[in-house]
C-alpha cells in the first residue's frame, strides 16, 4: 500500500532512499555504462546516526532514473563511513586489481565517535576499500587508515582524482578552514602537497567535502581548475551551501586566477547554487567526453533532520553539467540540468507568445502534472518593477519565486507554500540571489516535482535550488506583475520516469 507520505512527498524524478536516512552524495563514478551514486546514509532510521553511517548505493544508465541496491560499504569498528570519493584505477595502480577486472577504489573518512566523545582531536582519518566487480561490493583494505589525522579535528571529505600530466593521484580534502592537498601514486601512501583558502571565499563556517577539478573555458582550449568547497554554516541564504574558486593547478599547488581573484574582491564568495538545498555538489569521476556532472543533495544542514517525512529523508538534486564561462571581467560556473532529463518527456504544452496585462495563466492541472515538470521560457521587455510565478493548490497553500527587478534580485518565497513551522530557518520569508543590473530579457528553466524547485536563470548564470512540503499539490502556475507580461518561447515538459 502506498502511504500518504509516499503520495504526496516521494519525489517523481528525483533519487531519494526507500527507507532511512541520507546526505552527501558520495563515491560519484562511471564505468561500462553505468553511473554509481553512493551517498551518506543511516539505512535503520530517517534521522542521521553519526557513529553509524554507510555508504548507501544506487545505479543508473542515464543519470535520472535511478535503482537502489543495498547498501555497499558499512561502518565498523574504526569508525563510521564520512564523505568521499571513488577512481577508477585503470592502471591498476593500487594494486588491488585481480588482472580480469578493472578496479574501483573508495577513498573515505573514518568517524571515530568513541574518539570524538573522549575529546581526541583525530577522530577523523582517511581510509579506502576497493571493489572488483565495477562497483558492487568492497573490501576495506586491511592497512587502513591510509592518511592518520594530522592534528585536525574537522579533516575530512577526501576527492581524489588522477593528475595525468603528473601521473599521480590528487586528493584535496577539507581540513577546517581550508583544503589540504596530497599526493599519491598507489592511492595507499600519501604525502602532503599543499593548503589552500584560509584567507579566501566564504569562512562562515567549516569547509567540507571539496572537489578540484580542471575544465575548459567554454568556447575555448584554454584550461581552468575549479575548486568546489562546500561550507556550513555560512551560506548565502544561510546554512549550508557550495561555493567555487577558479584557478590553476600544477600538481602541487592551488593557485586563484588574477582575474577571479579580482572579481573575489567584489563578491567576497562565488556560490555554485543561491537557493537553501544543493548542499555537497561534487562531481563524478571517469565521465565520458570529459564532461563535468554534479550532484548534491537538496536539503539544508539546518533543518534537514526535522523535514517532514518519517520513512526517508533526503533527496538528491537532479544532475547538473557544469560550464566555465569567460567574459572580458568575470569567471562564471554555470549548471544546466544533464540533457538526458529530456528522454523522459511524455507531452508537452507549447506556446509561442503570450501577453498579458498584471497575470497570466501558464499552467493548469487539467493540462499537465505541476509535480513533474520542466517549464521553460523568456521574460522580455521586463519594465515592471517584479515579475513573480506563483504555484497554488486548492488549499490556498502558495510557493512564489521570481525577479525583483526594482532592487535586482531573483527569489524564492515558500512562506506560505506548506508545511514549514518544523523549523524557524526554514520558515525564513525569502531566499535570495542578488543580480548586478536590471533585467531587459529573462530566461527561466525550471524543475518541478512534489518537493522541489530548481530554478536556472540566464543559461544557468544563477541557480536556485528550494524544497517545500505543502499538504497537497500544486494544481496551478500563474504569472503576475504589475503592467505588461510578454512571454516567449513557453514549453513545458511532462517528465515521466516510469
Ligand atoms: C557534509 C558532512 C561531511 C561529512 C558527512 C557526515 O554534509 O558533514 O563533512 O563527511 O556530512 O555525514
Amino acid at each position: 500500500t502506498v502511504t500518504a507520505e509516499e503520495q504526496m512527498y516521494r519525489p517523481n524524478f528525483h533519487f531519494t532512499p526507500k527507507k532511512g536516512w541520507m546526505n552527501d552524495p558520495n563515491g560519484l563514478f562511471y564505468l561500462n555504462g553505468t553511473y554509481h551514486l553512493f551517498f551518506q546514509h543511516t539505512p535503520f532510521q530517517s534521522v542521521p546516526d553519526f557513529s553509524k553511517m554507510h555508504w548507501g548505493h544506487a545505479v543508473s544508465k542515464d543519470l535520472i532514473k535511478w535503482e537502489e541496491l543495498t547498501p555497499a560499504i558499512a561502518y565498523d569498528e574504526k569508525g563510521a563511513i564520512f564523505s568521499g570519493s571513488a577512481v577508477v584505477d585503470k592502471d591498476n595502480t593500487s594494486g588491488f586489481g585481480d588482472g580480469t577486472n578493472v578496479p574501483v577504489v573508495a577513498i573515505f573518512t573514518y568517524h571515530n565517535m568513541q574518539k570524538e566523545k573522549a575529546g581526541e582531536i583525530d577522530a577523523q582519518s582517511q581510509a579506502i576499500a576497493y571493489s572488483l566487480d565495477n562497483g558492487k561490493t568492497w573490501t576495506k583494505y586491511s592497512n587502513n587508515p591510509v592518511l592518520k589525522n594530522p592534528g585536525i579535528k574537522d579533516f575530512r571529505d577526501p576527492k581524489v582524482f588522477w593528475d595525468a600530466k603528473r601521473k599521480q593521484w590528487v586528493m584535496g580534502l577539507a581540513a577546517q578552514d581550508r583544503q589540504h592537498f596530497y599526493g599519491s601514486k598507489n592511492l595507499k601512501d600519501w604525502v602532503f602537497l599543499s593548503e589552500f583558502g584560509k584567507d579566501v571565499g566564504g569562512h562562515g563556517g567549516v569547509w567540507e567535502c571539496p572537489d578540484l577539478f580542471p575544465i575548459k573555458i567554454e568556447g575555448t582550449e584554454e584550461e581552468k581548475w575549479v575548486l568546489i568547497v562546500n561550507i556550513n554554516p555560512g551560506g548565502p541564504n544561510g546554512g549550508s551551501a557550495a561555493q567555487y574558486f577558479v584557478g590553476d593547478f600544477d600538481g602541487k599547488t592551488f593557485k586563484m586566477d588574477a582575474l577571479f581573484t579580482q572579481q573575489l574582491q567584489k563578491e567576497k564568495v562565488a556560490w555554485l547554487d543561491l537557493g537553501r538545498d544543493n548542499y555537497a555538489s561534487v562531481s563524478f569521476d571517469n565521465v565520458p567526453d570529459n564532461k563535468r556532472i554534479i550532484i548534491g543533495w537538496m536539503s539544508n544542514w539546518d533543518y534537514a533532520s526535522q523535514v517532514p517525512t518519517n520513512q526517508w529523508r533526503g533527496t538528491t538534486t537532479i544532475a547538473r553539467e557544469l560550464k566555465l564561462i569567460k567574459n572580458q571581467e568575470h569567471y562564471s560556473l554555470i549548471s544546466a540540468p544533464v540533457h538526458q532529463l529530456e528522454n523522459y518527456t511524455s507531452k508537452s504544452v507549447k506556446k509561442k507568445e503570450i501577453t498579458a496585462n498584471e497575470k497570466v495563466t501558464l499552467a493548469e492541472n487539467n493540462e499537465i502534472d505541476l509535480t513533474k515538470v520542466v517549464v521553460e521560457l523568456s521574460l522580455k521587455d521586463l519594465e515592471s518593477e517584479t515579475y513573480t510565478f506563483v504555484l497554488s493548490n486548492k488549499e490556498g497553500e502558495l510557493l512564489t519565486f521570481g525577479i525583483n527587478n526594482a532592487e535586482h534580485y531573483l527569489f524564492i518565497d515558500r512562506s506560505k507554500s506548506g508545511k514549514n513551522n518544523f523549523s524557524d530557518k526554514f520558515y525564513q520569508p525569502l531566499t535570495k540571489a542578488i543580480l548586478d543590473k536590471n533585467q531587459k530579457e529573462a530566461v527561466f528553466k525550471i524543475i518541478l516535482d512534489k518537493t522541489s524547485l530548481e530554478i536556472f536563470f540566464n543559461n544557468g548564470e544563477k541557480v536556485m535550488t528550494d524544497i517545500f512540503f505543502n499538504s497537497s499539490p500544486f494544481t496551478q502556475l500563474d504569472l503576475l506583475s504589475e503592467e505588461k507580461i510578454n512571454v516567449q518561447n513557453l514549453e513545458i515538459n511532462q517528465i515521466n520516469i516510469n
